[in-house]
């Protein structure tokens, strides 16, 4: 178990996260990117693995608004899994439920699951779709949207910069990286959008606001050592997303039907 002590995403960073990108989501975008992710897919009954579900804010909305039949959220650390069953009591909830164990084979039976949305800050992009494909059911679908990087050669200074500033175990590989491990998993029809364009811009927002309203309200709850601390991340952030090294990604892909 990665115990609340050694968590990333402890309880100091959830609330920062959440003050920027809103409750229960440590991504930006909202309800309207996870919209995005899974549009044109109908989630009406069933049954949905939420891999790396942070403090649950994507796996209730996916339960709350696209009626599925049960959402289990999923993520290696405890304090997020505690912040999303707390969401979880606090709304009435009892279509989603979380599970916290550490990283490895998914804690789940093969094709147990319809649909298959997020993912993380996994090194081993084989065995990470190895494992999602054998937790989907023939006809399944994976749906995700993650922080990719535009190439998989040696990252450029300023994105190497950008990553020591955020301070976390982000293991960025490429679009073209991502399609082929899910292509190699056995995934059909898979599909890869950059959304580079759009959060170049919200980051920029986000940037101005750190710096300008959210500054005293966020200091108050995480103090100010830690807001300038992100505020310089997001400074850094800002230059590989303005380069187009730092690739906000969705991908989207099929298990087959045919697979007995
Ligand atoms: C950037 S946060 C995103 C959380 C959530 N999907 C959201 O968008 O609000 C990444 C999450 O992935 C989790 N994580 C990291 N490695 C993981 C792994 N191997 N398996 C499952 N979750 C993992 C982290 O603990 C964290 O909660």
């Amino acid at each position: 178990m990665i115990e609340t002590a050694d968590a990333e995403y402890d309880d100091t960073a959830i609330r920062f996260l959440e003050a920027l990108w809103g409750d229960g989501y440590l991504s930006p975008g909202g309800p309207e990117e996870v919209d995005r992710v899974v549009e044109g897919l109908s989630l009406k009954g069933k049954t949905i693995l939420d891999i790396g579900c942070g403090s649950g804010g994507i796996t209730l909305h996916l339960v709350e608004r696209h009626g599925v039949a049960h959402a289990t959220g999923f993520d290696v650390e405890q304090p997020v899994i505690e912040a999303a069953r707390r969401r979880a009591a606090a709304g009435g909830t009892e279509r989603a439920s979380f599970i916290q164990a550490p990283p490895g084979p998914l804690p789940f039976a093969d094709r147990c699951f319809d649909v298959v949305d997020a993912l993380l800050h996994v090194p081993d992009k084989d065995g990470l779709f190895a494992e999602i494909f054998r937790v989907l059911k023939p006809g399944g679908v994976f749906a995700a949207s993650n922080w990719m990087i535009g190439h998989d050669g040696e990252p450029s200074p300023q994105m190497k910069a950008y990553i020591a500033a955020e301070g976390l175990s982000f293991a960025m590989a490429s679009p073209v990286r991502y399609a082929q491990a899910m292509r190699h998993a056995g995934f059909a029809n898979v599909t890869v959008r950059d959304r580079n364009p759009w959060y170049r811009e919200v980051a920029r927002g986000e940037l101005e606001r750190l710096k300008g309203p959210l500054y005293a309200p966020v200091a108050a709850v995480v103090g100010a050592a830690y807001v300038d601390k992100n505020i310089r991340t997001w400074e850094a952030m800002q230059k590989v997303l303005d380069s187009g090294e730092h690739r906000p990604t969705h991908l989207r892909g099929w298990k087959p039907d045919a697979i007995g």
